[in-house]
């Protein structure tokens, strides 16, 4: 359930992400090699990684917890915070700022009413600032919806995306 943002006080993998997991045991006999692996498992699953998930990974890998919350606070691309259903991840970096990024950051502001870190109330979106270059320079102003690229954009268009979005459900 991607993007799912279910509050759990336990964790453990669904019968899929088990399966999963018990194929990347195999692949990866050096246990410290899970972590990454289990924690996208975890994301994927739930839309973010908890506590309680943290504990369980820790537990399933054989590390300590701290060490799980260090690899967290390492890698920009974890969250610790359940989010929307829809993640507009806007690039802000020099290219995208120069070719209009603020305009469609503004635009998302109107329309959603929320700011960077914020989630609807709702729970169907949610707004980040990305501070790194996405990569996509070349096709500026660019964002990421949940793991979609959305290039060029103009205000019409992200409008015009969001509409799609909430028609969706
Ligand atoms: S600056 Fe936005 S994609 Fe590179």
């Amino acid at each position: 359930m991607e993007n799912g943002a279910k509050e759990n006080a336990t964790y453990s993998f669904s019968p899929p992400f088990e399966e999963r997991f018990l194929e990347l045991e195999k692949k990866f006999p050096k246990r410290t090699s899970l972590v990454l692996w289990s924690l996208h498992l975890v994301q994927e699953d739930i839309g973010y990684v908890s506590p309680a998930a943290i504990d369980y990974v820790a537990q399933r890998v054989g590390v300590a917890p701290s060490w799980i919350k260090g690899v967290l606070s390492f890698y920009s691309m974890f969250r610790e915070k359940p989010i929307g259903k829809y993640h507009l991840n806007v690039c802000s970096n020099l290219m995208c700022q120069l070719k209009g990024s603020d305009e469609i950051e503004a635009c998302i502001h109107k329309k959603l009413g929320i700011k960077d870190g914020e989630t609807t109330p709702d729970g169907k979106f949610t707004y980040t600032r990305q501070t790194e270059c996405l990569a996509a320079c070349g096709y500026a102003p660019a964002m990421l919806l949940n793991n979609d690229f959305y290039e060029l954009l103009t205000p019409e268009s992200i409008s015009a995306l969001i509409d799609e979005l909430n028609a969706k459900g």
